[in-house]
Parts: C-alpha cells; sequence; structure tokens
C-alpha cells in the first residue's frame, strides 16, 4: 500500500510550523500574558514548554511516523499498535473529536480575518474609530447588531463560505500539493509581515505627545514587567500550561497525523525543536509585542486592561483597527494585521481537519475526495451553529472542553501509553531513530516522570477548582444554558459517530493490522 508524503525537509518543518504558528500565538497569547502576571507569566510558561511542550511535540511526532508506517495516522490505530487492548482504539477517538470540535470554532474566527483583511484594504470601517463605532461595526459584522455598517450577516457569511473553500481546496489536493505547498508560500509570508508589524509598532515612539504615558515602551512594560506575586496562584500555573498546549497543537491528536506521512528513518527530534522554535519566535517576539503595546501606546494602560478583558476578539478586531485609522498607510497595516491571521489560521485549520481525514482514508479505505467531503459537510453545518449562536456562549463551551480540559487529558493518556505501556526504551528509540540532533538523556527522565505528574497535577487543579462549577454552568446564565447544552451534545454526538466507526473498522479487521506501508 502507498502512502503520500512530504515533499521534503523544509517543507515538513514549514507544514508543521504552520500547523503550530496560528490565531493562539497572536490572540490568545499577549491576552493570557497580560491578565497572568505579565513577564513572570513566562516563568511557568517556560517551565511548561521545558516539561510538557517539547515532550509532547516529540512523543506526538514519533508517535504519528510509528503508526503512519504501518498504515494507521491517528490516534485510533495508534494507540492499538502501541497497546494490544480492546480499549485502546476507542481512547483514540479523544484524538479525532478534539481537532474536529477546535475545527468546528477556529474556522468561524479564521472566516472574519479574511473579512476584515478585505475591510481594510478597501476603507469599510475608515470613520470608525471609537471604541464605540468599531464594537458596533465588529457586532454589525457578527450579526449581533444591526446598525449603519451592516444590516444583516451577508458579509459575514460570505467569508465564512470562502474561508471553508480554501481549507476545502487545500485539504483535496492532499499532503505534498495542499498543505505542504500552502506552507511553502504561506508561512514566509507571514514571518515577513509579522516582522514589519513588529518593526511598525517599535517605531512607534510616543504617538500622542500631549499624553507622554501613552508610549509604545509602556505598553511593552505593561506585557513584561514581571509580577512576581502572581505565580502564588495556581490559575496562572494552569492559564500557561493551557497556552502551550493551544500553541504547540499539541494534546490534540494533530501532529500525529503530520506525522504520519514521515518515512520510518525520517528525523523527528530536529523537526520538532525547529517547530517549536518557530512557534515561539512567533508566539513571544511578535504575538508579545504587536497588539498589546500597540493598544497601550493610543489608548492607555488602563483602556487596554479593559479591551483585553473584555474578548481576545476586542482587541484584535475593535481596538487594532482603531489603531490602524492613526498610522500613514493604515489601511495596508491593517490588510497586514488581518491577513497575516488569516494565514495564520488557515495552516491551521487545514490541520485540525486532517486527523479527521486521514482516519476516513487509513481505517475505513475512503478516497480522499470522500473523505475531505463528508468531514468538510459535517463541520460546515457545526460551524453555522457557532455563527447563529455566537453571543449563546456555543464557542467558550466547546473551547473550554477541547481546547483546555480534554488536551491535558489526552496528552496524559499519550505519555502513559508510549512510556508506561509501550516502554520507556522503546519509545526512546522511536524518538532518536533518524533523529539529526543528539537528545538529551535527561528527557528520557522527564517524559517517564516528569510529564505525566506535571499533567496529573493540573488535572487534579483543575478538577478542584473548575470542572463542578463548569459541569453545573455556574457562569452560564439561564437563557445561555440551551445553547450550552446544545454544545454539548454536539460533542457528544461527534464522540458517538466516531465510536462507531471505529467499531466498524475494528469488525472488519482493519485496525489491528499492520500494513506494509511503501
Ligand atoms: N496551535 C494553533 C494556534 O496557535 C491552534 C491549534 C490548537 C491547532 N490545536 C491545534 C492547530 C491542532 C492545528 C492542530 O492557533
Amino acid at each position: 500500500m502507498e502512502r503520500e508524503r512530504w515533499g521534503t525537509k523544509i517543507g515538513l518543518i514549514l507544514a508543521l510550523a504552520g500547523n503550530a504558528v496560528g490565531l493562539g500565538n497572536f490572540l490568545r497569547f499577549p491576552v493570557q500574558a497580560a491578565g497572568n502576571g505579565g513577564g513572570a507569566f513566562m516563568i511557568p510558561y517556560f517551565i511548561a514548554l521545558i516539561l510538557v511542550g517539547i515532550p509532547l511535540m516529540w512523543t506526538e511526532l514519533s508517535m504519528g511516523r510509528f503508526g503512519g508506517h504501518r498504515g494507521h495516522g491517528t490516534m485510533p490505530g495508534i494507540f492499538q499498535l502501541l497497546w494490544r487492548h480492546p480499549v485502546a482504539k476507542y481512547l483514540g477517538v479523544l484524538g479525532l473529536l478534539l481537532p474536529i470540535t477546535v475545527f468546528i470554532y477556529y474556522l468561524v474566527v479564521e472566516s472574519w480575518t479574511l473579512g476584515f483583511s478585505f475591510f481594510s484594504l478597501v476603507g469599510k470601517y475608515n470613520g470608525a474609530t471609537t471604541q464605540e463605532a468599531m464594537g458596533g461595526f465588529l457586532r454589525g459584522y457578527q450579526g449581533i447588531a444591526r446598525n449603519d455598517y451592516f444590516n444583516g450577516m451577508y458579509w459575514a457569511y460570505f467569508f465564512f463560505i470562502a474561508t471553508a473553500a480554501i481549507n476545502y481546496i487545500v485539504l483535496r489536493r492532499g499532503i505534498r500539493g495542499g498543505i505542504e505547498k500552502l506552507a511553502n508560500i504561506g508561512m514566509p509570508l507571514l514571518i515577513v509581515m509579522a516582522i514589519a508589524l513588529v518593526v511598525r509598532v517599535l517605531s512607534l515612539g510616543t504617538p500622542d505627545p500631549s499624553k507622554p504615558d501613552q508610549s509604545v515602551l509602556n505598553g511593552l512594560g505593561f506585557i513584561w514587567n514581571p509580577d512576581f506575586g502572581a505565580l502564588r496562584n495556581p490559575k496562572v500555573w494552569l492559564a500557561a500550561a493551557g497556552q502551550i498546549f493551544f500553541t504547540l497543537s499539541v494534546g490534540f491528536g494533530a501532529i500525529q497525523a503530520y506525522s504520519s506521512y514521515l518515512r520510518k528513518d525520517d528525523d523527528v527530534a530536529l523537526s520538532g525543536i525547529a517547530t517549536v522554535s518557530t512557534n515561539e519566535f512567533c508566539e513571544v517576539i511578535c504575538g508579545g509585542t504587536i497588539a498589546i503595546p500597540i493598544a497601550c501606546a493610543f489608548f492607555g494602560i488602563a483602556a487596554t486592561q479593559t479591551i483585553a478583558q473584555g474578548s481576545s476578539f476586542n482587541l484584535a478586531f475593535q481596538s487594532m483597527p482603531i489603531v490602524f485609522q492613526h498610522l500613514p498607510l493604515g489601511n495596508i497595516f491593517g490588510f497586514m494585521w488581518f491577513f497575516l491571521l488569516f494565514i495564520a489560521g488557515v495552516t491551521s485549520s487545514v490541520a485540525l481537519t486532517l486527523p479527521a481525514v486521514t482516519f476516513f482514508m487509513d481505517e475505513l479505505g475512503w478516497t480522499r475526495k470522500k473523505a475531505v467531503n463528508v468531514i468538510s459537510i459535517f463541520t460546515f453545518a457545526a460551524s453555522n451553529l457557532v455563527i447563529f449562536f455566537l453571543v449563546h456562549g456555543f464557542m467558550d463551551e466547546l473551547d473550554f472542553w477541547a481546547g483546555t480540559f480534554g488536551v491535558v487529558l489526552l496528552a496524559f493518556i499519550e505519555i502513559v501509553v508510549f512510556f508506561w505501556v509501550f516502554g520507556k526504551d522503546k519509545a526512546w528509540e522511536e524518538i532518536t531513530r533518524g533523529a539529526e540532533i543528539k537528545v538529551p538523556s535527561i528527557f528520557k527522565f522527564i517524559m517517564k516522570y516528569v510529564t505525566p505528574l506535571f499533567l496529573v497535577a493540573i488535572l487534579a487543579t483543575w478538577a478542584k477548582s473548575d470542572l463542578i462549577k463548569v459541569l453545573r454552568m455556574d457562569a452560564v446564565s439561564p437563557e445561555n444554558r440551551p445553547y450550552v447544552w446544545g454544545a454539548r451534545a454536539l460533542m457528544l454526538a461527534i464522540i458517538a459517530g466516531f465510536t462507531i466507526l471505529v467499531a466498524i473498522a475494528s469488525r472488519r479487521g482493519g485496525l489491528s493490522k499492520e500494513r506494509n506501508v511503501i
């Protein structure tokens, strides 16, 4: 049986970097850092990067390569190979559920970035120079309000369809001709635009001399000055670990799908480090320099704090357009900002769908065409719920279970299956085979003991502080509860669907068979 492969080493690394670098780097990171101790946030952040992020990146890359050259590129098949137990394959359903759930809302936000790129170019929001006006523009676009800017969701829906279509086309073209090609063009463009924006921000100085407090330097101080007291708060540690998972795309089962298209002896160790480094450059340097400091320079620290607390979307879609209107060539910079987000988004969202596509192809024997058609139609329909129930907390609910809780759980299962069930020596052999760097052997110890303990600590702290409250919907207003139940029902339906498909694949004998893949 023949399996598609990545074309070149650089293509693979750009594709993996495209997978990891996403909206999380530019929208989620600055808000998390600013809200959780500023510079002090970087301490738990880097600890989580070393103890969980890098170990999981290597684990997932080698698990995927291990499964891929045996004909199984997704978690149900991989768990089954690593752990010959009847429940193993069902645990793998998590590795299909999580990325698809994230995709369902990620696609919607991604479509806003495409829409706003266009509006920046044509100057559609020009004149909306106050938070109220620009907030109205955003809510009008989202269909939450009707006003002078929008009287309906036609624009939003148009860009949603366009975004879904772009994702569809890339996936239909496959690994080398679709995802890799997109990354080869998109990632260099993204880096250039990110650096251009960073330089523009750093050269702003004090835009309004009559308000000397409002400067880029003070903005950098706001995001980076450490508040060490914050480190005593477990929430800060949870937020840091959560950001590491989200930004590196680890714990979702999605890295495995990428590495399942590697050859048996292809390097994973160096590719993993290259991916992590590129992601951290785009996150800490670029993500940390653009949105928050620029908002501080124009609105002051207090206002920025309020904006960032509101929602991570207000900063990007409401405040940034106001800032750009104050800059020469503002429309171009506005376009760069939103198009940068769009590229970051699209190179990630195709990675969110790939596990399901790969599962259908590997385990059910579907053609790529059929696999992509089925998953695209399903997710397109489900994303409509996010669009139309946006104000009712639908997106937040999906994000909590898949993006916050589920990842830690799946990460824990992965590490235990790989290092304890499959065995640490065999796992280490997988990670180091073909390695183009020497992996420090301390990581063998870290991955076997420290990473799982760290993950248990996170799960336990969470369960104690949050789980019951979330289950009971304490923070959800009564009128939104039916919608939140709807979001839960959707996730349960996805679980049920994939569970049935795993059972069918297994009845046919496909899941446990090692195929000879060339
Ligand atoms: N890492 C992506 C970002 O920073 C988001 C993401 C989370 C993701 N999980 C994923 C992307 C799984 C691809 C696959 O925006």
